[in-house]
């Protein structure tokens, strides 16, 4: 359902300063799922992707390389991988924080990962058992190898505005970590709001710390309502790659003031009002959502979902 059927005036044609076209970085699968208290069986995460690409989201986050205690909702990651049917055209990038986890996305035939870096000491400490600057010595080699296999590397950075120990982070910080993340050859940064308390004009200075946009993605978690209007700020900046989760599904397992993602929906919703082009079926991808929220026996948080879903 569109703008029109809900008695809205026709598609507003977008300022100037907006793209005509984003990038959507589906995240559902990985983000949305790693942090569901229930172990999701590897068939539905296969359907689940695969209405994600029917519904025409062409990059879709699938899973995660990592240590299988310590994300046990995605220890299912190369059954996953091998039950998986790739649709031409779509993109599927997995998760890897090291050498290990690069060793099995290589035997998987992963063509496109992510590594994920701290902003600040402590959720290094959480998330990747490393120090700040030890995290670099573990990526180093792992994205080295990467590169000379011929993937392509994606680089995120959490807790860019706010972290749930240390309190306000700093853009220098950010951007030092991002930085390196490039020159270690990384084709794009996404600068995550790990806990969702930033807001538009912190998201406006960050990215004016960074030299060249084009480069960067953005990934807003929702837990104060802020994703869509920090995405807004972002797009506004000139980004055209944005991460969301289909149904607002995620968190961090080791950031427990972390929510939901940017449900895609309402990002769909605000960029087809807009004007701006995403290549997404905003119906089918909320018969997606419900479908899954049946799966998970809860709800979407997604306010798209629950006003056009049935
Ligand atoms: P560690 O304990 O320091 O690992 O964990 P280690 O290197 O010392 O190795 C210990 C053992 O684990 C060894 O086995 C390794 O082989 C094994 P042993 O020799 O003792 O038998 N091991 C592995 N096994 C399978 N796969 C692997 C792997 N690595 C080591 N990849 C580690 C370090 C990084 C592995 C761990 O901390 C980890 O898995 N962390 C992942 C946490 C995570 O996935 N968090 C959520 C994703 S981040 C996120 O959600 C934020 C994001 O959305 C953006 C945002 O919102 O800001 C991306
Ligand atoms: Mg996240």
């Amino acid at each position: 359902m569109g703008a029109r059927e809900v008695g809205l005036p026709d598609v507003v044609p977008s300022s100037r300063e907006l793209p005509s076209r984003v990038t959507i970085w589906e995240v559902g699968a990985r983000d949305g799922l790693q942090n569901e208290s229930v172990v999701v069986p590897v068939a539905v995460k296969l359907e689940f992707l695969d209405r994600l690409a029917s519904a025409g989201l062409s990059v879709l986050e699938a899973t995660s390389f990592v240590h299988p205690k310590w994300v046990p909702q995605l220890a299912d990651a190369a059954e996953l991988l091998d039950g998986l049917v790739q649709r031409p055209g779509v993109t599927y990038p997995v998760l890897v924080p090291n050498e290990r986890g690069l060793d099995r996305a290589l035997e998987a035939g992963v063509q496109h990962i992510a590594i994920f870096a701290s902003a600040t000491e402590t959720f290094a400490s959480r998330n990747l058992n490393r120090t700040l600057e030890s995290q670099f010595e573990m990526f180093e080699p792992t994205v080295a190898r990467a590169l000379a296999a011929g993937m392509d590397v994606r680089g995120y950075v959490s807790m860019c505005f706010g972290d749930p120990w240390e309190g306000a982070v700093s853009r220098a910080q950010v951007v030092g970590v991002g930085e390196r993340l490039l020159e270690m050859g990384c084709s794009q940064l996404s600068l995550g709001d790990t806990i969702g308390v930033a807001t538009p004009g912190q998201v406006e200075a960050l990215l004016g710390g960074f030299g060249d946009v084009s480069r960067l993605a953005v990934h807003f978690h929702d837990t104060y309502g802020q994703a869509l209007s920090n995405t807004l700020a972002a797009l506004r900046c000139g980004v055209t790659t944005v991460d969301s989760s289909a149904g607002g599904l995620g968190g961090c397992p080791y950031a427990e003031s972390a929510t939901g993602n940017l449900a895609t929906e309402d990002l769909v919703w605000m960029l087809d009002g807009l004007g701006v082009e995403t290549g997404v079926d905003l119906d089918k991808l909320v018969e997606t959502s419900v479908w899954m929220a049946e799966r998970l026996g809860r709800p979407s948080p997604s306010r798209v979902v629950r006003a056009l879903g049935k």
